[in-house]
C-alpha cells in the first residue's frame, strides 16, 4: 500500500511524519492551513522531509477553509513548529503541482493501492472529492487524526482539525471511503513525557536532538494550556495504528459532524449506542471505524524507537 500524508505541520505531525516515512511506502505530502498558515505548514513539512533525506513530493493545499475564515492556533507558536527553531531551512521547493491535482493524479494512478493519511483539516480531501468523485473509489482508506467522541480541545465538544473545516470533514466522512478516526478520545491515551525529552537527546543523533528540542516546547506549551503535565501525540496515533492494529481497538461507528449549532459547530457525533432498531426503525450505518482504546506506552515505545534509527 502507498501512502499520501495530507497535513499541517504542527509538532505531532512532525514525529507523526517521521515515523510514517520510516515504515510505510509515503509517496507524497499534501499540506494545508492549520497549525500555522499553509506557507508555513508548507515550509515545515519541505523542511521535516529533508531532516528525514526524502525527496517525495510535497504539493501545497488549501489555505482556508470552505466556509469561513482560518483562525490560527496558538499551541504550535508563531509558525507551526516554534520548537523546532534549530531545523535547517531548505532551499527545496514545493512541488507544482497544487495538493487537489496531486492527489487526483495519485488516486488515478495507483487506484486500490493508494490510502492517505489526514493529520489536518479535511479541505484538500473535500475538495479533490469535489472536482473528482471517483477519488473515493480509488482511495483504499483514510485513516485520520480529527473528532473525539467526547470531550473536545478547541471548544467543549470540538477538536481542532474537524472544528477548523467541519463543512470539509462532513464531506469526507459521508464519502463513502473506508475510514478510521484516530479522535481525542484515542490519541490522549498517547503521551509522551520528559522522560522522553531527554532520552531523544541522549541518543545521540541528529534528529533525536531535533525531536527532543520540538518535543520540551509541546509540552511547555501543552501543559500551559491543559491540566494533565504530559503531551499527547495525536498526529502519530493515526500513522501507529496502520503499522501496529494490534495496538489499538476500534469500533464500527456512525459519524458525522455538527454543521449548525453555534455552540455544537464541529462536534463529531460519534453513535456509540449500543441498541438494536426497533421494528422498522432505521438506525445510522456505521461510516467510521472509531478508535477507542490503544495501548500507550506500546504506541510511545514504536514511535520513538523509528525516530532514532534516522542517523
Ligand atoms: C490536532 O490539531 C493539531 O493541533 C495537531 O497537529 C493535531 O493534528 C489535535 O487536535
Ligand atoms: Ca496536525
Amino acid at each position: 500500500m502507498k501512502y499520501i500524508i495530507d497535513t499541517d505541520p504542527g509538532h505531532d505531525d512532525f514525529f507523526a511524519i517521521l515515523y510514517a516515512i520510516r515504515r510505510l511506502d509515503v509517496v507524497g505530502l499534501t499540506t494545508v492551513f492549520g497549525n500555522s498558515t499553509v506557507d508555513n505548514t508548507t515550509q515545515n513539512a519541505l523542511r521535516i522531509c529533508d531532516l528525514a533525506q526524502s525527496d517525495v513530493p510535497v504539493a501545497i493545499g488549501a489555505g482556508k477553509p470552505i466556509v469561513g475564515d482560518f483562525v490560527v492556533s496558538a499551541i504550535h507558536g508563531n509558525d507551526g513548529l516554534q520548537g523546532g527553531k534549530s531545523i535547517p531551512q531548505t532551499e527545496r521547493k514545493a512541488d507544482p503541482r497544487s495538493a487537489v491535482e496531486f492527489l487526483i493524479e495519485m488516486g488515478r494512478a495507483h487506484a486500490g493501492s493508494l490510502s492517505l493519511i489526514v493529520l489536518g483539516p479535511m479541505t484538500n480531501i473535500a475538495l479533490a472529492l469535489r472536482i473528482e468523485p471517483k477519488l473515493a473509489d480509488w482511495i483504499s482508506e483514510i485513516s485520520f487524526m480529527g473528532g473525539a467522541t467526547a470531550t473536545g480541545n478547541v471548544a467543549a465538544f470540538a477538536e481542532a482539525n474537524v472544528w477548523k473545516d467541519p463543512e470539509a470533514a462532513q464531506m469526507v466522512l459521508s464519502s463513502g471511503i473506508p475510514l478510521r478516526m484516530a479522535g481525542l478520545n484515542l490519541t490522549n491515551q498517547a503521551r509522551l513525557s520528559q522522560t522522553q525529552v531527554d532520552q531523544l537527546a541522549n541518543a545521540g543523533t541528529k534528529i533525536g536532538q531535533h525531536a527532543s528540542e520540538i518535543l520540551a516546547f509541546y509540552l511547555k506549551q501543552h501543559s500551559a494550556r491543559y491540566t494533565h503535565p504530559d503531551g499527547p501525540m495525536h498526529d502519530p496515533c493515526a500513522v501507529i495504528s496502520l503499522v501496529h492494529p494490534e495496538l489499538f481497538k476500534f469500533r464500527d461507528t456512525a459519524v458525522s459532524v455538527e454543521l449548525a449549532s453555534p455552540q455544537l459547530r464541529g462536534m463529531t457525533i460519534c453513535d456509540m449506542r449500543e441498541i438494536a432498531p426497533f421494528p422498522g426503525e432505521v438506525l445510522p450505518e456505521p461510516n467510521v471505524k472509531v478508535g477507542v482504546q490503544l495501548d500507550g506506552p506500546a504506541c510511545v515505545d514504536a514511535m520513538i524507537e523509528a525516530i532514532l534509527e534516522y542517523r
